[in-house]
């Protein structure tokens, strides 16, 4: 055991300082994160982030305990921690205990999750990330040290009121296996500004294609290639736009183990169908997952770069290893993108015990079972993304698994769970942690359940029906046909709006969906007391009252989900000044407002002011841009949508802003990147009359 040793940290970007602990250590040392996925800090982001001090008074500390690596950071006052990958049942996550493993949900947050991320973020203005692909425990501000300078107050449970069984600390407590890892401390003006520089470290947020932000439909697991060009001409017979069709295991010869070639009864001749597809307009994704079958072709080559343990009866490649990568991927350039297949739906690259390989299986790279599986969805994203950049066509797809560093891949996280309340929780949770989140919508009981889904889809990263084991339609209930056609289209209307939300993701790291704590401090939780219970509750745990059925989309936009069976809603409308984005009504701030609900609408809300107040929007080939509120300001951001051309500059750029004078716009388009043709603008009053 060595003594407590203070982290000597420099500064690396502005806001950003890493340090690096090495000690001696007889067994396995893991990778980094970072050196997995293979990404580069994005420097033109951190030219413009300004300089902050570092955020600690007391520098924090490492030390081998316990046959660990354990690092303290000074944690205090009332301060609130976020982050730590993808949770369901509550953000925050102050005086948490996570031991954070890449798991599929097993319906708790325990640590055990899709996005494994090591990386929180205070309200007080730091964020910490450790680089390791170890499995880390983290004790969020609750392990109270006997030396401790401030312990809390000894309490009587028999006499005192105010007895808890939690306790805050003075450190927040990291402890993981292994002699080495990297820290890196993050600061920052607010927790979005803390969280944009951890996604600049690892390369920036990604821009997916604009087809991606389209419709979505992934067909049943049986469907032959007639199927899936008859569901397509349905789209276009009623109406119904459709961007991507998405094919479920069927579609290869074998699945689960997987060959990822055709099957050829169902899809006889997948260039033509490839080609038919995009006559009509229509991408398609294909499902996935890495365990390869032994009827596969590449298999006898694959099997001496694979895993001691098979999954399904298939190998697991070493995706460590450049054999292993280049087998698959020039198998996928061959039988799938040559053809135009625009990407995949990576899936159960997160584990399960009962099914993967155990922890002590070893891969001929040298790489322990253990850590293979905290980093083989981000091995698989880097491969696929050396592939679709030497062709120079932008991909967007779905992945069951990311870890921290993965922020400029382009996929989506998704699950089998189906709740509701746990998407929206989803949804916000992964704008703390570089990952982006997929509410897809499924089977569901009534026709008023199936739009709620489609309007959280709606303004979410990926507007997706998932029927790989029902048959779902967009006019699965016919009642609604109209209403659900009108919101994939407002998803349409919106699209330029996203599109720039995702650009500040790209370019500047800001998550495009954010929990609305991120933004405004005054919609944290708030704890509600525990009531005792010697069976439910024997230690009056109390509760969180946090909202997560309201988030920011982009800049200015706030989404209000309705729950199933609601007619009417609360909406917490934070300080300054809010409109409904339908009427430009003016509604103050501040305050939290009731609203009715009809079934028709998703209500969205626009933050005005100064720094907000616009949205742009498509209408056909202008750029209408919304205006909401006395004056505003806001971005507009495009590029050809389907290239990597914007990363040599091929993009355009423009800052909007308006007054109105009496019931009249004037707009200012002042141009601040012009590498990509301009589009015509339209500046349109909302309110006054006008809607
Ligand atoms: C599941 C996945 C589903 C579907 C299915 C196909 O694991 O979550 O979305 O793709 O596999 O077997």
């Amino acid at each position: 055991m060595r003594n407590m040793e203070k982290l000597e940290f420099k500064k690396i970007f502005p806001g950003v300082w890493r340090a690096g602990v090495d000690f001696q250590y007889p067994g396995y040392n893991y990778g980094g994160l970072l050196e997995r996925a293979g990404v580069k800090p994005f420097q033109e982001g951190f030219d413009k982030q300004a300089e902050t001090p570092f955020p600690f008074a007391e520098a924090p500390r490492a030390k081998q305990a316990g046959g660990k690596i354990l690092f303290m950071f000074p944690f205090g006052g009332q301060e609130r921690l976020y982050g730590l990958g993808l949770v369901y049942e509550r953000l925050e996550q102050t005086l948490q205990v996570r031991h954070l493993r890449c798991d599929h949900y097993g319906g708790k947050d325990n640590g055990r999750t899709h996005v494994p991320a090591p990386f929180y973020v205070s309200d007080a203005g730091y964020g910490v990330f450790i680089d390791s692909a170890s499995v880390i425990s983290f004790y969020m501000g609750g392990s109270v040290r006997k030396d401790a300078k401030n312990p809390p107050p000894e309490k009587n449970r028999g006499r005192d009121a105010d007895w808890q069984s939690a306790q805050r600390s003075e450190y927040v407590e990291v402890s993981l296996d292994g002699g080495r890892a990297d820290v890196y401390i993050f600061g920052g003006a607010s927790m979005a500004d803390v969280v944009s520089r951890f996604n600049l470290l690892s390369g920036g947020g990604c821009l997916p294609p604009k087809w991606g932000l389209g419709m979505w439909q992934r067909v049943n697991i049986k469907y032959s290639a007639e199927e899936v060009k008859q569901d397509a001409a349905e789209f276009a017979k009623r109406g119904v736009p459709l961007s991507v069709i998405g094919l479920e295991p069927g579609w290869q010869s074998n699945s689960y183990p997987c060959t990822h070639e055709w099957d050829a009864e169902r899809f006889p001749d997948p260039k033509e169908f490839l080609r038919e597809m995009s006559g009509m307009g229509v991408r398609i994704n294909l499902w996935e997952n890495l365990y390869v079958s032994k009827s596969a072709k590449i298999y006898e080559k694959l099997k001496p770069y694979s895993g001691t343990h098979t999954v399904w009866g298939g190998v697991a490649p070493d995706l460590c290893l450049p054999e292993a990568r280049n087998l698959m991927m020039d198998q996928h350039r061959r039988d799938h993108v040559a053809y135009g297949v625009s990407g995949y739906k990576i899936d159960e690259c997160d584990g399960f015990d009962s099914w993967l390989w155990p922890d002590h299986a070893e891969f001929p790279s040298g790489v322990a079972g253990v850590e293979m599986r905290q980093v083989y969805a981000a091995l698989f994203a880097r491969a696929l993304d050396g592939l679709y950049r030497s062709t120079n066509r932008r991909t967007y797809g779905l992945i069951r698994a990311a870890n921290a560093g993965m922020s400029s891949f382009p996929y989506c996280i998704y699950n089998d769970c189906y709740d509701f309340r746990q998407y929206m929780t989803g949804l916000a949770s992964t704008g703390f942690t570089g990952a982006l989140w997929c509410p897809e919508i499924r089977g569901v009981k009534s026709a008023e359940e199936y739009v709620r889904r489609f309007q959280i889809g709606c303004v979410s990263p990926m507007l997706m029906i998932n029927s790989w084991a029902e048959r779902v339609t967009p006019w699965s209930f016919p009642e609604v046909e109209n209403i659900i056609r009108d919101v994939i289209k407002l998803r349409e209307l919106l699209l330029p709006y996203l599109y720039t939300a995702f650009a500040d993701y790209r370019f500047g790291g800001l998550p495009p969906f954010r929990a609305l704590c991120m933004d405004f401090s005054g919609a944290s939780a708030t704890s509600q007391a525990g009531v005792l219970d010697s069976t439910d509750n024997p230690y009056a745990l109390g509760k969180m009252a946090e909202i997560v059925d309201q988030y920011m989309a982009g800049r200015s936009l706030m989404v209000a989900p309705v729950f199933t069976g609601n007619t009417r809603r609360d909406v917490f409308l934070p300080e300054g000044e809010w409109y409904d984005f339908y009427s430009g009504e003016a509604l103050g701030g501040g305050k939290t407002i009731s609203i009715d609900c009809p079934l028709e609408k998703l209500p969205l809300f626009v933050r005005g002011g100064e720094k907000g107040g616009v949205i742009p929007t498509m209408v056909d080939g202008t750029v209408s841009v919304l205006c909401y509120g006395e004056k505003g300001s806001g971005s507009f951001y495009d590029d050809d949508g389907l290239t990597y051309d914007f990363e040599s500059g091929t993009y355009y750029r423009a800052a909007l802003s308006f007054v109105k004078k009496g019931g009249a716009v004037e707009g200012t388009v002042t141009v601040e990147h012009d590498g990509y043709r301009p589009v015509p603008f339209d500046f349109m009053p909302i309110g006054n009359g006008r809607s």
